[in-house]
């Protein structure tokens, strides 16, 4: 590597799972496929600047969280790089310096992870393309994309958008347990610019973080059961998407949020991860639902948080009711708005 120094800046959205990752095998390949929406608004940025060090001894680097430097961060990243330097042989040539920011609220329980390590292993891939490494076509995000699976699994799908798959399915060709991919059949118009209010219940730190969790799945009673309807509801999607079937769309994504949490439940041990507040909103978006006829349905991630799914054409309607019915029940009347997005971009 002969490159002496110089910088690449990413920007890179969260994602949601509409079927659920939850359950892996060694070196981070998931147990079941799962599907996501890619996000637009939330998302990380992050600058990496390089320069060439003496020797190529230990990893040496400094993490910057909105300008401020974050030690705590270290860890995480060292094993980072410990885990993607046999894939980035340059890893230990160089002295980075990375700075982040993330256009959600540190403390907002949204978590980062996705969308930060899908941003800097895009920024770790420019900087390896810039030293001349030989390509196949597709091969910069789709290894991006192994990268960030290797940080965090779920950012594997952040890269691109607007709907992504990760994990090998038999009528998804092209499909992987390594990396995500776009996924490739048609989708209804009904599915474009969906939007995704994220309604903030519960804004401290996780209960369970997502490596204690995806444990949770070794030798869980329901485990094998539950990674063969991961299949079967993504198998239904896809004629879903075909069709715009809303309806049975709902059924699938609510019943995949319900099942994460009912995995929970049912570990040893067992945790309960919605509050009082996430069951009073389900509980108002199945009553305006049936009331009004409303296609709006929810999803959760490992949290208390809902996210609220609904079409474009709904806007005017669900945002009335968002505000005037669910904002009550958000820790600080906090939320943000959000819809589906088409993946990261170089700065
Ligand atoms: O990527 P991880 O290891 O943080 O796991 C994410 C798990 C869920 O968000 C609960 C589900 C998913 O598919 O994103």
């Amino acid at each position: 590597s002969s490159i002496e120094n110089g910088s690449f800046t990413w920007s890179s959205p969260s994602n949601i799972a509409l079927v659920k990752y939850w359950g892996k095998k060694e070196h981070q390949i998931p147990e079941n496929p799962s599907v996501s929406f890619t996000l637009d608004n939330c998302k990380t940025t992050t600058t990496l600047s390089f320069s060439k060090k003496e020797s190529s001894d230990d990893f040496s680097f400094d993490v910057f969280l909105d300008g401020d430097k974050k030690d705590d961060f270290k860890l995480k990243i060292e094993a980072f790089f410990k885990r993607i330097e046999a894939y980035l042989p340059f890893l230990r040539d160089y002295y980075f310096k990375i700075e982040t920011s993330n256009t959600f609220p540190h403390s907002s329980g949204i978590a980062s992870s996705a969308s930060g390590m899908s941003a800097l292993a895009l920024c770790l891939m420019s900087i390896e393309e810039e030293l001349d490494v030989d390509h196949f076509d597709d091969y910069f995000f789709q290894k991006a994309s192994f990268l960030a699976r290797l940080g965090s699994g779920s950012a594997c799908r952040s890269l691109e958008g607007d709907l992504v798959v990760w994990g090998k399915h038999d009528e998804i060709d092209g499909s992987s347990d390594l990396f995500g991919v776009k996924y490739p059949f048609e989708v209804h118009q009904n599915f474009k610019n969906y939007q995704d209010t994220i309604l903030l219940v519960d804004k401290g730190e996780k209960q369970v973080s997502s490596t204690v969790g995806h444990n949770l799945m070794y030798g869980h009673p329901f485990a094998q059961e539950r990674f063969k309807q991961a299949h079967e509801n993504l198998s239904s999607l896809i004629s879903v998407f075909k069709e715009g079937d809303l309806d049975t769309f709902i059924e699938i994504v609510e019943s995949e949020a319900l099942t994460l949490h009912a995995m929970m439940m049912t570990s040893m041990p067992y945790f309960i991860l919605m509050k009082p507040n996430t069951l009073e909103i389900i509980n108002k978006i199945w009553s305006f639902r049936k009331k009004t006829g409303s296609k709006v349905c929810f999803t959760l991630d490992a949290g208390a948080n809902v996210h609220v799914l609904y079409p474009k054409n709904e806007s005017k309607q669900v945002c009335g009711f968002i505000k005037n019915e669910l904002v009550a029940y958000c820790q600080n009347g906090h939320y943000i708005c959000d819809r589906i997005g088409f993946g990261a971009k170089q700065l």
